[in-house]
């Protein structure tokens, strides 16, 4: 295997853009070297603004592109599938931006057609590779908060994204597009799984999002299978500035993430609160895109498998089709009301 893999990129919209420009200044490991887009000018764009040699205007030219090793998906996620199923069948490694498709019964599809090519795929949940998660996570699996027993998580974003993003048929909804990276978080800093939620939304701030039959806020409470409790929030719309936080409380301390400036990493126990943050002057995230990228890359060059795979993407998605369906329904919704729902319909179809 060559100091390189050579990557092609399938979606050059606004995360696809940004994975271009990180993993061109700041991934050693990965040459990319075609673009593809449905919209082939967006591609053709980026192509020359990077001097990347190959532009297409049909994923399947670009998995099928001798020299390829492997794909980074960042189209639509509702075209997700087809693409890891082309990519796999071409024998490329797949590092697919969250989620990695809409439904468990096509999650499950995705993860089949790569398990049966032997390729690699890796969800794209970038937090997990973000420092002061991945310290938080740390010091909480160490005992060093006890017994976790409160999960708190917000997600603001600062910009309403294009009227046919939000569209839950394209991205899924708030509770699964934005959702799925605090219900992620969730399962993976408390090491325990959601059992069930209840989820309110609503249209407070952008009437246009109502036609769609989404929300721009929602609220989920979570229940935990030893019993913890947590909850969730998001706006897509927050008019300050872009802004995520994370709590895990235990039985000796908390174990904070946060965003802003007054609300550095921290650790607080009796007696003592521990500041441990990432310097500010790191871009939020985009470290954490370059370090997803890296490992992803260096899955392949060591022959290694990926460590944020299939079966984590159908476990924080499940739980944000449960909550999409509780802030529909009016009521709690256990997880598994989703997938066995999910479950029976892939083998009806
Ligand atoms: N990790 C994060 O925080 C984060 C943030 C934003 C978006 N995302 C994810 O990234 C993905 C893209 O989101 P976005 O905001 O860039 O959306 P976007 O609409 O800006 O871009 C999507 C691009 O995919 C292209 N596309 C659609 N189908 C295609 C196909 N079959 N082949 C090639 N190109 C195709 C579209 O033309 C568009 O240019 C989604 O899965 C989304 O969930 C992740």
């Amino acid at each position: 295997m060559p100091a390189r893999i050579a990557l092609g990129l399938v979606g050059a919209g606004r995360m696809g853009t940004t994975h271009a420009h990180l993993l061109a200044r700041a991934v050693p490991e990965v040459r990319l070297v075609a673009i593809a887009d449905v919209d082939v000018v967006r591609a053709r764009v980026l192509a020359e603004e990077l001097d990347v040699p190959a532009v297409f205007d049909d994923h399947r030219d670009l998995v099928g592109a001798p020299g390829v090793d492997a794909v980074l998906v960042a189209a639509s996620t509702s075209r997700h599938l087809e693409v890891i199923r082309d990519a796999a069948a071409a024998g490329r490694d797949i590092l697919c931006e969250k989620p990695l498709a809409l439904t468990i019964a096509e999650t499950d599809a995705a993860a089949a057609a790569a398990e049966r090519a032997g390729v690699r795929l890796q969800v794209g949940f970038m937090r997990r590779w973000d420092a002061d998660y991945r310290r938080a996570r740390a010091r909480v699996a160490a005992g060093e908060i006890g017994r976790p027993f409160l999960f708190k998580s917000l997600q603001f974003d600062a910009e309403l994204p294009p009227l046919a993003f939000c569209d839950p048929a394209v991205s899924g909804g708030i509770l699964v597009d934005m959702g799925i990276h605090e219900f992620d978080l969730a399962r993976w800093l408390t090491g325990d799984e959601v059992v069930e939620v209840h989820a309110y939304g609503g249209v407070l701030a952008h009437p246009e999002l109502a036609p769609l039959g989404d929300v721009e806020t929602a609220v989920v409470n979570l229940r935990f299978t030893g019993g913890a409790l947590g909850s969730v929030e998001l706006t897509r719309s927050a008019a300050y500035a872009e802004d995520v936080r994370t709590e895990v409380v235990g039985e000796l301390g908390s174990a904070f993430v946060g965003l802003l400036p007054l609300t550095a990493g921290a650790l607080a126990v009796p007696g003592r609160i521990a500041v441990d943050a990432t310097p500010l002057d790191v871009s939020r995230f985009a470290a954490a895109l370059v370090a997803q990228a890296r490992a992803f890359a260096r899955a392949i060059l060591d022959d290694r498998p990926v460590e944020v795979g299939g079966a984590e993407s159908r476990a924080a998605l499940a739980i944000g089709l449960a909550a999409h369906r509780s802030m529909h329904e009016g009521r709690p919704v256990a997880v598994t009301e989703v997938t066995g729902a999910d479950e029976t319909e892939a083998s009806a179809g």
